[in-house]
């Protein structure tokens, strides 16, 4: 077997998920570079149904923060006081540190129609089910948004993956200008990080994760 690349476990192993950002901004040749790694993701059927909006605009990251702050703020008082609120207060900052980073990258992606269920159905009628939805398009994005937060990690950037901020996705889509047919996925600040991260959250052992047949 082919030995890995050296270096890439190092990339795998140093990437962290980084909550605080200096104001430097992402280098245009690193904005490139984050964006050709994206792209280059397998997708189902190579459909690419992903788009990346790019916020740098500090008046427009504030909007998308002061949204998510606002609705987290609604769902706050909608519990009963004393019931969960310390732990609802915990995400808080989870949910809108985002808006700090020089650069956020919000991936999104488009549901298209399923190609074997458009075969079967025009083959066998509508009566012969095929699969259930897998969202192949998600999978897709998913994909591409590592190859991003990898790409980043290897040129010194600091990244995040938060879906935290999805509390407010209709409010974000409007903000960044999405039609309906979108829907986002990850809200991903990037930027230079302010000190090194804490230690890492334990991961389970291989043992509880893996079969091998
Ligand atoms: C789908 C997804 C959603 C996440 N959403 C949030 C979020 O909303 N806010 C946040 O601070 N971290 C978020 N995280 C980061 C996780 O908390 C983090 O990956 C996990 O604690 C492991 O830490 P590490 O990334 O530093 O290894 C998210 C990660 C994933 C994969």
């Amino acid at each position: 077997m082919k030995e890995i690349a050296p270096g890439f476990l190092d990339v795998v192993r140093a990437r962290r998920s980084i909550r605080e950002f200096l104001p430097d901004p992402v280098p245009e040749e690193a904005i490139a570079q984050l964006l050709e790694a994206a792209s280059l993701a397998p997708s189902s059927c190579n459909r690419q149904p992903w788009r990346f909006v790019l916020v740098r605009d500090r008046a427009v990251l504030e909007r998308m923060g002061a949204a998510v702050k606002k609705r987290f703020d609604e769902l706050r008082a909608a519990i009963p006081a004393g019931e969960l609120t310390e732990e609802m207060e915990m995400f808080r900052v989870f949910f809108s540190f985002f808006e700090t980073a020089p650069l956020v990258v919000v991936a999104c992606y488009r549901e298209m129609p399923d190609l074997l269920a458009r075969i079967v159905a025009r083959a066998a009628g509508p009566a012969v089910s095929t699969t259930e939805k897998i969202h192949p398009e998600l999978q897709s994005l998913s994909l591409a948004v590592m190859s991003l937060v990898l790409a980043a990690t290897n040129l010194g950037l600091a990244t995040s993956v938060t879906t935290g901020p999805l509390i407010a996705k209709d409010e974000l889509k409007e903000i960044v200008g999405l039609s309906r047919h979108w829907e986002i996925a990850t809200v991903a600040p990037v930027g230079f990080a302010r000190g090194a991260p804490g230690e890492r959250p334990k991961r389970k052992d291989l043992g509880q994760i893996v079969s091998f047949l």
